[in-house]
């Protein structure tokens, strides 16, 4: 069972069989992942958790980690009776906090997904980029986290090719708080560098990553995949940093996939 202080998160799920943990990225919430909730109801049971101060959830309170993630996370798993191996994937963010559930947790694990992520902790510029963040969220709120990010988030030929996507990312981002944000972006900038562990992950690992990722360049996705004993890679085509929303067909496809092969 998870030890943690972070009250339940808010849930959104679908589908039965095989557990399915899908964990969002920054500053999204569990909206994200309308498209798999949807799309990959047959594969297995979704759960798709808000983080907290994001979507439904209430805010966490200190300290802010990615290990206090993965136990929330974790605790979601414990609340729907699941005490057996999951599958569990993260985006970017979401990625982090697999990786801490993969150290934290091996048992529990019967696959890992690692989407749009990278393994490494954040360099002296990006932790210094954090705390300018954490200091405008505290000013400004939640609101110019997104913006900032926004242009960088999918395919530069998306944005014309699919405003609907463009408009949906908006949409989920609208739904990140202050505290959400602030929490996010320390359990962030503190976290470990996973790239130790990598070797050490035994379970099956599929690493999805978009062709144009602006965000994590796709050369982390190979450089993790490569590291990994029993892992996989997949490079989507026409995609950025949210696949499953720019290529959300091809995306389930090769989630679907993997979640029967293990
Ligand atoms: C994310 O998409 O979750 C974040 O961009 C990851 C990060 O800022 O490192």
């Amino acid at each position: 069972m998870a030890d943690t202080k972070i009250p339940l998160l808010h849930v959104q799920s679908s589908g039965t069989g095989t557990p399915v943990l899908l964990i969002h990225g920054f500053p999204f919430t569990s909206r994200m992942w309308q498209p798999q909730l949807h799309g990959l109801a047959d594969a297995g049971q979704i759960l798709a958790p808000d983080l907290p101060g994001f979507g439904s959830s209430p805010a966490a309170p200190p300290p802010h980690s990615v290990d206090e993630l993965a136990h929330a996370c974790m605790a979601v798993l414990d609340a729907h009776g699941i005490s057996g191996p999951a599958v569990v994937g993260g985006l970017s963010m979401g990625g982090y906090i697999a990786l801490a559930i993969a150290r934290l947790y091996p048992q529990r694990l019967r696959g890992l997904m690692l989407l749009s992520t990278r393994a490494g902790a954040d360099g002296a510029e990006a932790k210094a980029n954090r705390d300018k963040a954490i200091a405008t969220a505290q000013e400004q709120g939640p609101a110019p986290a997104g913006e900032g990010m926004f242009p960088k988030l999918l395919a530069p030929g998306n944005y014309d090719a699919q405003p609907q996507t463009a408009e949906e990312l908006k949409a989920i981002m609208a739904g990140a708080t202050t505290e959400g944000v602030v929490m996010a972006l320390t359990a962030m900038r503190d976290r470990p560098d996973s790239t130790p562990l990598l070797s050490q992950i035994s379970v099956p690992t599929l690493v999805v990553h978009g062709e144009e990722d602006q965000v994590i360049p796709k050369s982390e996705a190979e450089a993790m995949a490569a590291a990994i004993p029993n892992s996989q890679l997949q490079i989507i085509p026409q995609a950025g940093h949210v696949p499953n929303l720019e290529q959300a067909a091809e995306f389930n496809k090769i989630i679907a996939s993997f979640v029967a092969s293990v």
